[in-house]
């Protein structure tokens, strides 16, 4: 028999969030917060946890399944109908109950919410359950505004009687500021018996899970509470507002992380790193910066402002200017980005390479030390190493139809404004013309130049300028009742 089982409830309707999106899926850091409850499950207990999935299931569920790699093993049961938490818990029944028993001996029940909660917090309730020798333990809160929290009541020698729900409770019982945070540890063999004696007699017509508690009590049962000194942590989300409030402090936990591993933050408060994302020792980060995804970037590198990295990998000392946009790509050591370069998928940046201002590259490869330093489009292209690609090149990748490669060796020198009509191959060393248009392949060394040979004609512009000005309107010519208006405006001046 297991020690310890998960069971996360992630099947509300989240109706208070106003979104089509079930509400366990809005992210916090970029993950969805079903993420964080069942991972801390997967950490806590041993290895059973099932998350209760029902509005929206199937999203939820798709999801849980494309994250079988960080959050295995766990198991999904539907509850069709959301009718509250107790009535949620009662699904995983027939994955924890073989025989008439339950497969562990307590279960650590979780709200599939509260993302900022720690492990060290959950650890220390199973530590008190323990101790406590409790069937019941329930971690607590004290706020100055309980609203909307189910409160904990409590007799005069200072037990636990019974949790009620803020609907339910009389006007003194509202005043209690200790709450539920959602999160218990309950001895298995009770859990289900328990819920099966859950009633739906409340103002929401469910069946609450807390009402456990009282029944434990009424059965002269042992249960404890643990009450936490870090409100912030406990923090349900119901609400966009709560939703905000969980990022801002995600956000303020993850820059002290970095920090304290030897990352600078010029501004911690307006710069914002996803969960997942690892930056190396001596990396500096300007305001407004976003490193997201599975991003990792390496060490002494610097990032300015206003700069968007989604699951791309940086290596060490590279420069990104400010604004720049990098989605999928690989970064090699000593590069240097933007500004206000786009980096889209399968970009890939060898060594020393540079890109530049306004330069635009998808599924392109940049040689060592190769530069493409201004108004550039780069797509389907590889470029070898030591290449120059000159301002506005354009690689034209799409006929149309379907998409090509453009191939071009190292040493290569593009001019200014040329265009790349792929599929082609520039051989290693060949110059390119400025102003060419490049349909064929060009052999190694060789120069291309394909653009109309220039004309000069000495004195055409002046004769042009003469021939126009002789056949410009003059003012005798105006028609009559122009001139009137302007004498007119000039009259009442
Ligand atoms: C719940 C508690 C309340 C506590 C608060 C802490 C109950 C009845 N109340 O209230 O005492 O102070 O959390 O944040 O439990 N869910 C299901 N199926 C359902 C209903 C809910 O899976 O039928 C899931 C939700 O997806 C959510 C969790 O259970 O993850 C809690 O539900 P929610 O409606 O947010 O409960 P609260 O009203 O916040
Ligand atoms: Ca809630």
């Amino acid at each position: 028999m297991a020690e310890l089982a998960g069971i996360v409830l992630a099947a509300g309707l989240g109706t208070r969030m106003k979104s089509s999106l079930p509400k366990v899926m809005h992210t916090v850091a970029g993950r969805p917060m079903v993420w964080y409850m069942t991972s801390l499950a997967r950490r806590l207990t041993d290895s059973l946890v099932v998350v209760v999935v029902g509005h929206g299931g199937e999203c939820v569920r798709a999801y849980l399944e494309s994250e079988r790699d960080t959050l295995t093993p766990f198991t999904t049961v539907v509850q069709s109908q959301q009718r509250g938490t107790g009535h949620a818990v009662r699904q995983a029944r027939r994955v924890l109950m073989v025989n008439g028993t339950c497969r562990a001996k307590a279960c650590l029940i979780l709200n599939g919410d509260t993302p900022l909660l720690t492990e060290q917090t959950v650890r220390a309730l199973i530590r008190h359950h323990r101790v406590k020798r409790a069937e019941v333990t329930v971690l607590t809160t004290i706020l100055d505004r309980p609203s909307g929290y189910g409160r904990i009541v409590r007799d005069k020698k200072g037990h636990v009687l019974r949790i009620v729900e803020e609907r339910d409770a009389t006007p003194e019982e509202r005043e209690i500021r200790e709450v539920n945070v959602g999160t218990y540890i309950v001895n298995g063999e009770f859990l289900f018996r328990a819920l099966a004696a859950l009633t739906p007699a409340n103002a929401q017509g469910e069946l609450y899970l807390p009402d456990i508690i009282g029944i434990a009590v009424r059965q002269g049962r042992r249960v404890a509470a643990m009450a936490t000194n870090d409100p912030l942590e406990c923090l349900g989300v119901n609400t966009r507002e709560q939703l905000a409030c969980a990022e801002r402090e995600f956000r303020r936990r993850i820059a002290a992380r970095w920090m304290e591993a030897g990352v600078t933050l010029r501004d911690p408060a307006t710069t914002y790193i996803d969960s997942d994302v690892h930056i190396g020792r001596d990396t500096i980060l300007y305001p407004q910066v976003m490193l997201e995804g599975r991003t990792r970037i390496g060490e002494e590198c610097v990032i300015r402002s206003h700069t968007r990295i989604t699951d791309s990998i940086i290596g060490n000392r590279v420069a990104v200017q400010d604004s720049c946009v990098m989605n999928e790509a690989i970064i090699e050591d000593e590069v240097t980005i933007g500004p206000f370069a786009h980096l889209r998928p399968g970009s890939r940046l060898r060594v020393r390479s540079r890109v530049g201002n306004f330069v635009e590259l998808k599924h392109t490869e940049l040689g060592e030390g190769t530069k493409a330093n201004h108004l550039s489009y780069l797509g389907d292209a590889i470029v070898g190493r030591e290449v120059n690609i000159g301002a506005g090149t354009i690689t034209c990748n799409f006929d149309g139809f379907r998409k090509d490669r453009t191939v071009i060796d190292d040493h290569v020198f593009v001019g200014s404004d040329s265009q790349l009509v792929a599929p082609v191959t520039i051989g290693r060393g060949a110059l390119i013309a400025a102003g060419s248009t490049v349909t064929q392949d060009v052999p190694a060394d060789a120069l291309c130049i394909s653009r109309a040979p220039q004309v000069i004609r000495p004195g055409a512009a002046a004769r042009r300028r003469a021939a126009r000005s002789r056949v410009a309107p003059s003012k005798s010519q105006e028609k009559p009742e122009r001139k009137s208006l302007r004498r007119s405006r000039r009259a009442t001046s």
